[in-house]
C-alpha cells in the first residue's frame, strides 16, 4: 500500500484487516491531505441533512472516521453525538475535535450491542462505499434507532446500483417511513478529474 493512501486504494478494498490497514496509514493525512485537498463536501451534506430533516441528539455517526460529520453536526446545535469506526486510528483524531460523547470501536457489519441505543438520530458519510460496507449492514443500523428516529445516511451511487441497496431498502418497508433520497456531489471542484463528478445517494428516512 502506498505511504500516502488515496481514494483508488479505499475503493478497492477487499477485506476488514484491509479497511483498518489503509485508515491506520491514512488516519493522520485524512483532513488535510484528503478532505481539504479533494474538496470532500459530503460530510457537510449529511450533517444538514439530517438537521433539515428535523433530526436531534442522542445521534449515532457510523463510520465515524476523522470525525468530520460530528464537526458539522456539533457546529448545528446537534449533540450528544457517538461515533462508531472499525479504524482505532481515525477515531483517535476524531477525539482531538472533542465534538463526540463517545467514540467506540465496532464494525457495523456485526450486531452493535450498543452503547446508548436506541438512538433519536443516525448519521454516515462515506462509509456505504466501493471496498467498504454493503446493505448487510443496514439491519444493524435499523436496530440501533429508537422508533421514530431520523436516519441520513449516503451510500455511494455507483455502489447503491452495484451492491443491491435498493432491494435491501424494499425488503425493509415495513420498518421505515419518509422514505427519501437526494444525489449529491461528494467532491468539489478541487477533486481529481476522475472523481470530480462522483456521486452520492443522500438516503433519508424515520424508523417506523
Ligand atoms: C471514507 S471514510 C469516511 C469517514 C467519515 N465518515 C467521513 O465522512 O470523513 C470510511 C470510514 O468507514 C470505516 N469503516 C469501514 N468499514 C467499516 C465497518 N465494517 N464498520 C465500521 N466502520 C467501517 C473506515 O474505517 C473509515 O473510517
Amino acid at each position: 500500500m502506498a505511504d500516502d493512501p488515496d481514494l483508488n486504494d479505499a475503493y478497492a478494498l477487499s477485506s476488514k484487516e484491509d479497511v483498518k490497514a489503509l485508515y491506520r496509514t491514512w488516519a493522520h493525512s485524512y483532513d488535510s491531505g484528503f478532505s481539504d485537498g479533494q474538496g470532500y463536501q459530503l460530510p457537510r451534506a449529511v450533517a444538514a441533512a439530517f438537521v433539515s430533516a428535523g433530526g436531534k441528539g442522542p445521534v449515532l455517526d457510523i463510520g465515524a472516521g476523522t470525525g468530520l460529520v460530528g464537526a458539522h453536526l456539533r457546529a448545528m446545535n446537534v449533540e450528544p453525538i457517538d461515533g462508531i469506526d472499525l479504524s482505532e486510528d481515525m477515531l483517535q483524531v476524531a477525539a482531538m475535535k472533542r465534538a463526540y460523547r463517545g467514540l467506540f470501536a465496532r464494525d457495523v457489519t456485526q450486531p452493535l450491542g450498543l452503547l446508548d441505543a436506541p438512538y433519536a438520530g443516525i448519521v454516515s458519510a462515506g462509509t456505504f462505499t466501493l471496498g467498504h460496507v454493503g446493505p448487510e449492514a443496514l439491519r444493524h443500523v435499523i436496530d440501533a434507532a429508537a422508533p421514530g428516529a431520523v436516519v441520513v445516511i449516503s451510500v455511494n451511487a455507483a455502489h447503491f446500483a452495484a451492491a443491491g441497496f435498493a432491494d435491501a431498502f424494499a425488503t425493509m418497508r415495513a420498518e421505515i417511513t419518509n422514505f427519501k433520497t437526494r444525489d449529491v456531489r461528494i467532491y468539489d471542484d478541487r477533486a481529481a478529474e476522475e472523481h470530480r463528478n462522483d456521486m452520492a445517494r443522500l438516503v433519508s428516512f424515520r424508523k417506523a
